[in-house]
């Protein structure tokens, strides 16, 4: 049986919702459109973070639950939508959460989530095989996250980091918490779980950052890139490859007519059916 490795919980509520990424959770309509609540829908949410987008679909939905790996956002979620089922489950082991996995939900909904869930190979098939088993015959898996390519220049950036600090190309590259994969292989992924393909959509989508004091690139940095951080033992050394990473990527993104700060986001949107 599969077994999935303890990871710290790097995320922050108030920082990643408020501070550092409130257009995760908003810039989401057309994978809303595609997701299209029905009144009738239970729906389970794959990564669902603190909340905000469960409970935009709430309303419109029969039952909605969110789950979630990290403690700090469910207990956030909890918090802010008590009257919204939630709770702790680390998803790469979804096939192993014997009450979810009842054949139960018309729709399993993702967004902005599968990168970080499917980064181990050992455990990805793992997480669609539970998708699969959590639906009824003829359900929906609906799915946001990133693609090849994604965030490609702040990756780049952060790996360039760290070697300036003394750690090997190739541990920086392994430190990677994301899975990008290109249209190809997630389709190969979801179908070799048994789902159907419906369609599916790459779209580069590019997307200004916060100028907040904890958000901008620094704070994008910091908060996402945290595991590859912590392969520096000290504060000053993480602290100086945030800052070569910054440096670098300074003339790349900044806008020219308004001084804000652009990422390249390359979107990987999906709809696969359980066979009826
Ligand atoms: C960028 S947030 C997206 C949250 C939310 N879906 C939204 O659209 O705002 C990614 C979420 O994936 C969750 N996540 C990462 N690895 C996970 C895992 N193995 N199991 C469950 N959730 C995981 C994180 O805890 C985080 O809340």
């Amino acid at each position: 049986m599969a077994q999935a490795q303890e990871k710290k919980d790097i995320w922050s509520a108030d920082l990643y919702g408020e501070k550092v990424a409130p257009f995760v959770a908003t810039s989401t309509e057309t994978i809303l459109a595609w997701l299209d609540p029905k009144p009738t829908d239970e729906i389970l949410d794959i990564g669902s973070g603190e909340g905000p987008l469960t409970a935009r679909i709430a309303p419109h939905v029969k039952r909605i639950v969110g789950i979630d790996g990290s403690p700090n956002m469910i207990e956030h979620f909890k918090n802010s939508y008590p009257h919204i089922e939630s709770r702790v489950v680390d998803c790469r082991l979804l096939d192993q959460e014997s009450d979810l996995i009842t054949g139960g939900f018309d729709k399993v909904f993702s967004n902005a989530a599968l990168h970080w869930i499917l980064r181990d190979p050992e455990t990805r098939s793992n997480t669609i095989k539970g998708c699969f088993e959590a639906l009824k015959p003829g359900g929906l898996l609906i799915n946001e996250s990133g693609a090849l390519g994604n965030v490609a220049e702040v990756h780049s950036a952060i790996i360039s980091g760290l070697v300036t600090q003394g750690i090997p190309v190739e541990k920086a590259r392994e430190a990677s918490p994301w899975w990008f994969p290109s249209h190809q292989a997630m389709k190969g992924l979801v179908e070799g779980a048994g789902f159907n393909w419906v369609k599916g959509e790459v779209q580069l989508r590019q997307t200004t950052l916060t100028e907040n004091e904890k958000g901008g690139v620094e704070g994008w940095i910091r908060l996402f890139g945290e595991p590859f951080l912590e392969l520096l033992p000290t504060t000053e050394a993480r602290d100086a490859a945030v800052k070569h990473a910054v440096d670098v990527l300074e003339s790349v993104g900044r806008q020219q007519h308004d001084g804000s700060f652009t990422v390249n986001y390359i979107r990987l949107r999906f709809v696969a059916q359980k066979p009826e």
